[in-house]
């Protein structure tokens, strides 16, 4: 590999927002080479003699079990830690716990709530910091995500994408972003309350619209991607969002406006019947499911990117 742009500009993979376009083809290339050497003798093994700490306040088995096996794949060994099983669930501050860590781990994966913890232990502490998801963004996902439309669709630019759903949570942020940054037009569609602030919008760029018209949303789109009505923190919302939402269900009237050989994409979990048909996720089960798998290469990439800072 040559010189690695991320090592010269990142320390931390926070959000999409942050990143550059070449930054996330350094990222997807790397991805791809993860995938082809999976298994083989690995010459180099950038985590060797490395620890890095996972802190979780939020439930996970994608993100959690693909970094644990992905530290490992790289040399390296995880440690995970429930935040409530450590003194930050008893109230130490994060810049505390940000300084005391940094003194024994190599690097630190955080999922949790506040974006503004992850930037903090990022500030405070002295080890490059991944963001495992907040209620803001969820920026392994995209990259991912990107990594898998690549892959399927043979390139990123002009495809254009279609997100329907709850289109103000943390995977329809990172999207607009990372849309944004790839030349991808993205429509939103999603109701009244359930879409993205103008300013976002404006801070992000790009060819991004949004309506409530889910099947104009869906006509030409190359991908129409999905994600949980109720997410992470919103469970009092619950009843809500489900009767609002019910319209925004991708099933197959909905991708039947889009192109032939339109990709469907759900970052998992998925809730049948919700916000997608049974019948369509078992039809599209070999994409969906690969691109979960796609998580673990893209996350080692990212790791391999971030050891070298
Ligand atoms: N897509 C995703 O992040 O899944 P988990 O919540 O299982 O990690
Ligand atoms: N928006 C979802 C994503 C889960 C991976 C949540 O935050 O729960």
């Amino acid at each position: 590999m040559g010189v690695s742009i991320m090592t010269q500009t990142m320390k931390h993979l926070l959000t999409i927002e942050q990143l550059s376009a070449d930054e996330i083809h350094e990222v997807l290339a790397l991805a791809r080479a993860m995938k082809a050497g999976r298994g083989k003798t690995a010459k180099h093994l950038p985590l060797t003699g490395k620890t890095w700490g996972l802190i979780f306040t939020k439930a996970s088995t994608r993100t959690r079990v693909s970094f644990e096996v992905g530290i490992r794949e790289l040399g390296g060994w995880p440690l995970y830690l429930s935040a409530n099983d450590i003194q930050l669930g008893r109230g130490e501050t994060v810049a505390d716990t940000a300084r005391v860590l940094s003194r024994y781990l190599h690097g630190v994966i955080i999922r949790t709530f506040a974006q503004e913890d992850v930037e903090e232990f990022a500030a405070c502490g002295s080890i490059p910091v991944i963001n495992a998801l907040t209620d803001d963004e969820h920026p392994c996902q995209i990259l991912a995500d990107l990594y898998t439309i690549e892959e399927k669709l043979g390139g990123l630019k002009g495809k254009r994408i279609t997100f329907v759903g709850d289109g103000d949570c943390n995977v329809a942020r990172s999207w607009i972003f990372g849309a944004a940054k790839m030349n991808m037009p993205l429509t939103i569609a999603a109701p009244h309350g359930y879409q993205p602030r103008p300013s976002l919008l404006a801070r992000a760029g790009g060819e991004v619209s949004v309506t409530d018209d889910i099947h104009a949303a869906a006509k030409g789109a190359d991908v129409l991607y999905t994600d949980v009505w109720v997410s992470m923190g919103k469970e009092s919302e619950s009843l809500d969002r489900l009767r609002i939402l019910a319209p925004y269900q991708l099933n197959a009237a909905v991708v039947s406006q889009a192109k032939p050989g339109a990709l469907v994409m759900h970052c998992l979990p998925a809730y049948r019947g919700k916000e997608i048909s049974a019948e369509l996720l078992d039809a599209r089960q070999q994409d969906i499911f690969d691109q979960a798998e796609n998580r673990l290469h893209a996350q080692k990439a990212i790791l391999t990117l971030l050891a070298k800072v």
